[in-house]
């Protein structure tokens, strides 16, 4: 039998850490993937596993299942499954508690190599201020799996927010895991379409948020749709990056969709240098390279790109590479302006591939009053660089202008 392993979480089997994270939204193979890494382990040498959670009220709400079906699927030898114990010949044991109603008893569990936490958001402090000193074998780790909830929850801020260098935390999410089944996939495709923060929560293992300062709060949706080849215009938006700003591309068109109605604003296609939630940003904004980070947008060259025109050298520059760049018009009021258009479309409807123009409508905000919790109508000027993008492509239509321009003939 090939026992496949999600490769994301690999190094838990290999690596020797006092605490291992694996953290991420629904269906990422987390459940599965540390069961068969520690059933494998306790075949190979005797271990004592403690598998526990907050609340476990009866071992139905433990891994319990869990660990019994993978033995039955990958076959494995030499385990008894016993009502609250799984045993290996080899004297290995998995045993099955909840933190929330054992705390006392927890001491007890001195002699554990390995301790396994899952669904670790719901852990209370008083729980992992008991749990951690009490795993203090040599050489035992503990190993958390958990869905991402609250930034101030005790295991997020642990091991999210300030790791400690002797834990191994990886994030992993649905697209890593290469087994990730059909009834999940239509689960995680409606609920991007019908409720996209709840689906970054959910499925893309991001914090719960509270959305109503969030300016296009219920206006956006995230949803794969192929484009219709007789769209005529596709307007193209650019925004420049200044220090840690990044440059920014946007393609998008207006058109019907079928559930949304006759008047909805897609956004295509997206690139941007200095991607959110990525390591690997560019250290400068170097002109050289906009070309090519540009031609990632599929048929930028034919269309008019609107761009800020604050920066008409960078205009020229680019224009000389073969594009059309035009400056966009600005006018007081244009954001505010360009936000009551955008909201006044049916639907946005955003690609999946354009990450960072999700992240920006997730993250672009009203102010709340600090004292009275009132959510004002100052914009925070942040995440707003393929929002910007969007404004420029479309800045014509914001002015009530016709809307045909664009196509270089
Ligand atoms: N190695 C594997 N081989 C075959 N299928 C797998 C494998 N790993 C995961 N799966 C499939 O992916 C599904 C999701 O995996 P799993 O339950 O481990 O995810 P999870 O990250 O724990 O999700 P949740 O956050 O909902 O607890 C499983 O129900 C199973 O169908
Ligand atoms: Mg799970």
């Amino acid at each position: 039998m090939n026992i496949t392993l999600n490769k994301k979480l690999k190094p838990f089997a290999v690596e020797q850490m006092r605490y291992k994270v694996a953290y991420g939204g629904r269906g990422s193979s987390k459940s599965w993937t540390i069961a068969r890494i520690l059933l494998l382990m306790a075949m190979a040498k005797p271990l004592r596993v403690l598998c526990t959670r907050e609340i476990q009220d009866s071992i139905k709400d433990s891994v319990h299942k869990l660990l019994k079906d993978q033995i039955d699927l990958l076959e494995l030898q030499g385990f008894t499954v016993q009502n609250d114990v799984i045993k290996h010949s080899n004297g290995s044991e998995f045993l099955f508690k909840g933190l929330y109603s054992n705390l006392s008893k927890i001491k007890s569990f001195e002699g554990v190599d390995i301790c396994w936490i899952e669904e670790a958001e719901s852990i209370s402090t008083a729980s992992w201020e008991i749990l951690d000193p009490t795993i203090r074998k040599t050489g035992s780790e503990i190993w958390i799996s958990f869905n991402p909830r609250y930034e101030d929850d005790i295991i997020y801020k642990t091991f999210v927010v300030e790791p400690p260098a002797n834990a191994l935390v990886i994030k992993v999410n649905w697209q890593d895991n290469k087994h990730f089944p059909k009834e999940l996939q239509d689960q995680k495709d409606h609920m991007a379409r019908t409720d996209p923060d709840l689906y970054l929560h959910i499925w893309e293992g991001e914090l719960k948020k509270n959305t109503a300062e969030q300016i296009f709060h219920s206006k956006w949706v995230i949803e794969d749709f192929t484009t219709n080849p007789r769209i005529e215009h596709y307007y193209f938006g650019a925004d420049w990056g200044f220090s840690q700003d990044p440059n920014t591309v946007n393609r998008c068109h207006i058109g019907e969709h079928k559930d949304w109605g006759p008047n909805c604003l897609f956004i295509e296609y997206e690139a941007n240098d200095r991607p959110y939630n990525e390591d690997n940003r560019l250290t400068s904004n170097d002109l050289d390279d906009l070309p090519e980070f540009w031609d990632t947008v599929p048929e930028i060259r034919e269309y008019e790109v609107q761009a800020d025109c604050a920066r008409p050298e960078t205009i020229s520059f680019m224009n000389g590479k073969g594009f059309n760049v035009v400056g966009g018009a600005k006018w007081p009021g244009s954001v505010e302006d360009g936000i009551e258009h955008i909201r006044a479309y049916d639907k946005v409807i955003i690609h999946p591939r354009c990450v960072n123009t999700v992240w920006e409508f997730k993250n672009y905000k009203y102010k709340v009053d600090k004292k009275t919790g009132q959510i004002t109508n100052k914009i925070i000027d942040k995440y707003n660089h393929h929002i910007d993008a969007i404004r420029y492509a479309i800045g014509p239509m914001i002015q009530g202008k016709v809307v045909d321009y664009g196509k270089i003939v």
